[in-house]
């Protein structure tokens, strides 16, 4: 049975004794969790519903890495083995040449309203841009304290879709966030505005909300990583040849932005920011052309080095949300010394250029496998029972014996 009466106005001592009692789990496998009254599960039941624990994953450290000339020590969140690493790696290998230089472009995040039932929706558009002063006061009255450090509603954008016989209006309020994701500030604005729209208008709002397609709010990076560091001129043009196929192809795209996702989400995850939002940013934008394509553009510049470029839509923030309240996520930013949502664009930034450097190194030269599973093995060891010191012995003969599987693994564990 899955309706379980009251369970959202139940203690979460008492929803783990119900869900004990609903699903046979035994309470041994809940109790794994912090306890009932542990300050981050009483947290975590303020932040979303039904509560009845933390889920805990890894959290590494990326070393190395130098980013606009500071060096930073990244925290990521990852269940993945070698992604931390590989930050780590690649990042040590573009030291000589003096790390990732980013960028931002755009003036912010977009809200979008959708306007229906217009009887000329290009004349609409054009009377709303020139009552920009008026919807400016509207919007930024929402947020004052936005207004006054420099933020708020900076421009409207207008675009006519569908069908000659079905065309809609839609009004992106394009606004700056400053150091917030900005999810609410935006969403706010474009509700206040809707029904001042359908009155100038006399047509109807459908949605207001903001779009993930954060391409006002885009952060590049770039790295340059010497010929000789990396294994010659040989393994710069295999890199070369790695980026073009997945330019070529959707299929290696989607793999090859995996692997950027891999560092981005990780430290995305790590300072309590919105994965799903910066992911489906980057895959949306990954796709503007009409082909997906990679986020990143790798070539061999004059002097034979390899240089690597990203850009993508970077919506996080370093206030509101779970940035604010989950403890582990004021560490993390701290650990970084972040003080504004700027810095720790660009550091996601770096680390997704970096993350797909090594990835490529990897797969054009010795392939992924080889160092993937001499930390695969531990996961396997893990899987079949092996605690503390038993891991890595474990694992270390399963390498050893150059197959890793989990009924090896059970099986030297039995031996021991
Ligand atoms: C695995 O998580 C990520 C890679 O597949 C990325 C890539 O192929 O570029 C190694």
């Amino acid at each position: 049975m899955s309706r379980i009466k009251g369970f959202h106005n139940m203690s979460i001592a008492q929803r783990r004794a119900r869900l004990c009692l609903e699903t046979g789990v035994s309470s041994a496998l809940i109790e794994h969790m912090n306890s009932v009254d542990d300050e981050l599960t009483l947290t975590a039941d303020r932040l979303v519903e039904n509560v009845i624990g933390t889920y805990q994953l890894p959290l590494g450290i990326a070393t190395n890495l130098i980013v606009d000339n500071e060096p930073v020590l990244v925290p990521m969140v990852t269940e993945e083995s070698s992604v931390v690493a590989a930050v780590c790696n690649g990042a040590k290998q573009c030291v000589e040449s003096g790390g990732v230089k980013t960028a931002h472009e755009g003036l912010g995040m977009i809200g979008q309203i959708q306007v229906l039932e217009l009887s000329d929706p290009q004349a609409t558009a054009g009377d709303l841009q020139e009552r920009l002063d008026e919807i400016k006061s509207i919007c930024n009255a929402c947020d004052p304290k936005l207004v006054e450090l420099g933020g708020g509603l900076k421009a409207i954008h207008t675009r006519v879709i569908g069908t000659e016989k079905n065309q809609q209006l839609v009004v992106h309020l394009i606004v700056n966030t400053l150091d917030a994701m900005g999810a609410n500030a935006v969403n706010t604005m474009s509700e206040t505005l809707a029904p001042y729209i359908e009155k100038w208008s006399g047509g109807r709002v459908g949605l207001k909300i903001l779009s993930n397609l954060a391409d006002e709010r885009i952060t590049s990076a770039t790295a340059c990583w010497h010929a000789d560091i990396i294994g010659g001129e040989g393994v710069v043009d295999a890199i070369v040849q790695a980026g073009e196929f997945s330019r070529l192809d959707p299929y290696r795209a989607t793999t090859h932005n995996k692997g950027v996702m891999n560092g981005v989400t990780a430290v995305v995850q790590a300072t309590g920011n919105d994965t799903r939002a910066v992911e489906a940013g980057a895959h949306a934008y990954a796709a503007r052309s009409g082909q997906y394509s990679p986020l990143t553009l790798w070539e061999k510049d004059d002097a034979g080095h390899l240089r690597g470029k990203i850009e993508l839509p970077m919506a996080v923030g370093i206030v509101g949300g779970a940035t604010r309240a989950h403890p582990s996520a004021q560490m993390c930013l701290q650990i970084m010394n972040i003080d504004n949502a700027k810095r720790l664009a660009s550091i996601i930034t770096a680390v997704g250029l970096v993350q797909n450097f090594s990835a490529l190194k990897a797969l054009a030269t010795e392939g992924i496998q080889r160092g993937h599973m001499a930390l695969h093995a531990k996961n396997i060891a893990i899987a079949a029972g092996a605690t503390g010191e038993l891991i890595d012995s474990i694992a270390t003969k399963m390498i050893e014996l150059g197959t890793i599987r989990e009924d090896i693994a059970i099986e030297l564990l039995k031996g021991k």
